[in-house]
């Protein structure tokens, strides 16, 4: 934790400096250009990582006289939680935030949290590209000083153990598992019986070896480019959540862009989310098949819906927690049932 902590306040002593060099924040001087910092936690290899740098090249093609973009990946600038902190007071400009994270700062996130809400791939990025279910959640941090300004796949959401296959929810009963700092994902771990330990990203693969968990969540990519395949030999396919990424930007930069900037800007936005997803299928087949042929992973497909049986409470339970999100709530049905029809 010190030596996190230590690395924290060397990463931004960094930035400062760096700050301070190119005149930060302003864009007074004629020869100063405005650094844009974004934060992400994955590695450069990741899908994330690739659409970053289309959109640095494409803001640097249209505004480079004004702004230089610098990307900083691999958690140099801290946590998720820690970056969604420095994106708030404007340390740094954007950073990319999981879903998961987003419901402590505005509840309005907790309906993208629950389990089995989408029933496809096909029906999340629908409801995900459908601007009358993402407007009013994107704008409900506004108060929390940022703006969402576009998503980002993060696959599908499985349990992989070190030595547990993991066919039923009764073969979770007891396991420390770790899961993302959310209440949302706390309270689904605990009606599947296992023991939720919430910890950050960077945490898992060091708790993992240690044995201090029996496993953990996440899409493939987390098996390979962070190397929880290495430990965890059983993968399987329950699909309990789709939650995605979010790339949200502080709110005083955002309202400062010119109308025409704002466009260029969204423009990228739009960039960075066709490169990352079109990155992001060939990365998962990549990731699957190195865990299974170099890692060792065997993959289960368990029957799903004994896990959706226990966790489909958490529905009703939101909806009665926070009655303005059914309508939003009703739209991904609609997502779901059109998908459902087409298959
Ligand atoms: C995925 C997701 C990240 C998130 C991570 C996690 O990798 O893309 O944004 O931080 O899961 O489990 O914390």
């Amino acid at each position: 934790m010190k030596k996190r902590i230590r690395a924290l306040a060397l990463a931004l002593a960094a930035v400062l400096a760096l700050g301070t060099l190119a005149g930060c924040g302003s864009a007074s001087a004629a020869d100063d250009k405005y650094i844009i910092r974004i934060g992400h936690n994955q590695s450069t290899n990741h899908p994330t990582h690739t659409g970053l740098l289309a959109f640095e090249e494409y803001i640097e093609s249209e505004l480079g006289d004004k702004y230089e973009v610098e990307i900083f990946p691999s958690e140099l600038l801290g946590s998720q939680n820690e970056m969604v902190q420095l994106t708030q007071t404007g340390a740094i400009t954007f950073c990319v935030a999981s879903n998961s994270l987003l419901e402590t700062f505005s509840e309005n996130y907790t309906l993208f949290n629950l389990p089995y809400l989408f029933s496809s791939p096909e029906a999340y990025h629908a409801s995900m590209d459908d601007p009358d279910i993402t407007g009013p959640i994107f704008e409900s941090t506004k108060q929390a000083g940022f703006e969402a300004v576009t998503w980002l796949d993060a696959g599908t959401r499985n349990f992989y153990t070190i030595d547990t296959p993991i066919e039923t929810p009764e073969d979770l009963q007891g396991l420390k598992i770790r899961v993302q700092q959310s209440p949302t994902n706390v309270t689904m771990m605990e009606l599947l019986g296992g023991s939720a330990t919430p910890m950050g990203f960077g945490d898992v693969y060091t708790a993992l070896q240690a044995q201090m968990l029996d496993g953990a969540e996440n899409n493939e990519l987390a098996l390979t480019d962070n190397g929880h395949g290495d430990v965890c030999k059983y993968y399987s396919y329950d699909m309990h959540q789709m939650i995605p990424d979010i790339l949200i930007g502080n709110l005083d930069f955002m309202e400062e862009l010119s109308e025409e900037e704002r466009a260029i800007f969204d423009e990228g936005f739009e960039i960075l989310n066709q490169t990352q997803r079109e990155a992001w299928e060939t990365a998962v087949e990549e990731a699957k098949d190195r865990a299974e042929n170099e890692q060792g992973v065997n993959f289960i497909y368990p029957d799903i819906e004994p896990f959706q049986e226990v966790l489909q409470p958490m529905h009703e339970d939101m909806l009665e927690q926070y009655p303005d999100l059914a309508p939003i709530y009703e739209l991904i049905q609609e997502h779901n049932a059109e998908f459902e029809s087409a298959s």
